[in-house]
């Protein structure tokens, strides 16, 4: 990966996530109410088997196993710490380290984007370029499944998990109207609340198609 593309609060982001890689696991499996096998129950109606798709900040790869055994996968993360478990979790995907906003794939190539707790790290001014760049990849009819931010946030940096983190979004309805706008034509929405010891988190579940 070329460090010069990454934008600084991307790097902090990837340092941090290379640092918590059995930590931010461990968290995860705190959450009560995770709502993210329900979505990829919806993503999968949608989207045949064998197709292709790309999983947006796959992290350590939780989910990959699962949806490599039904889709042809590429992960891209930015953290390479994180993509070294992704690599020993599905050994049949293709990983990139990269940065989902300057990785590059082709046009209408794709069946399938999911970005699940990942946009919601990305600079928030980088959202309505990232949202145009998942419809471009996708064939028209493909579908978009992931979780963005519920309430404004214009950008926070602090400690999370014991390292300095960050992470910026829009209010639900804005996330709808900018996905709207780039020609990923919301199916179904929610906002959903998951539960753990420290604290409680909301987030907009949505899946959209490439119109
Ligand atoms: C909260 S974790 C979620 C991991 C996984 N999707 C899951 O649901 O457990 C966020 C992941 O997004 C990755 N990430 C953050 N910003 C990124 C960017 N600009 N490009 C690619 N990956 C990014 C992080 O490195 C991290 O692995």
């Amino acid at each position: 990966m070329t460090k010069e593309r990454v934008n600084p609060r991307s790097r902090m982001v990837a340092a941090g996530y290379d640092r918590i890689v059995d930590r931010f696991a461990e968290w995860a499996s705190t959450a009560e109410g995770e709502p993210k096998a329900a979505w990829l129950a919806r993503f999968a109606k949608l989207v045949p088997a064998g197709g292709r798709v790309v999983e947006l900040g796959s992290g350590a790869g939780p989910d990959a196993s699962w949806l490599a055994s039904q889709y042809e996968l590429t992960g891209v993360d930015i953290s390479e710490g994180q993509l070294e478990r992704a690599r020993a979790e599905a050994p049949q995907a293709r990983f990139i380290h990269g940065d989902m906003t300057t990785v590059e794939f082709d046009a209408a190539s794709l069946d399938g984007v999911i970005a699940m707790y990942s946009i919601i790290h990305v600079p928030r001014e980088l959202h309505p370029t990232l949202f145009a760049r998942i419809a471009g990849w996708l064939r028209p009819g493909g579908s978009f499944v992931g979780t963005l931010t519920a309430s404004d946030d214009p950008g926070w940096t602090g400690q999370w998990l014991g390292v300095e983190m960050f992470f910026s979004g829009f209010d639900a309805q804005t996330n709808l109207g900018l996905l709207r706008e780039s020609g990923l034509e919301p199916v179904e929405s929610e906002v959903v609340t998951t539960h753990r010891p420290d604290e409680d988190e909301t987030f907009l579940w949505v899946l959209a198609r490439r119109s």
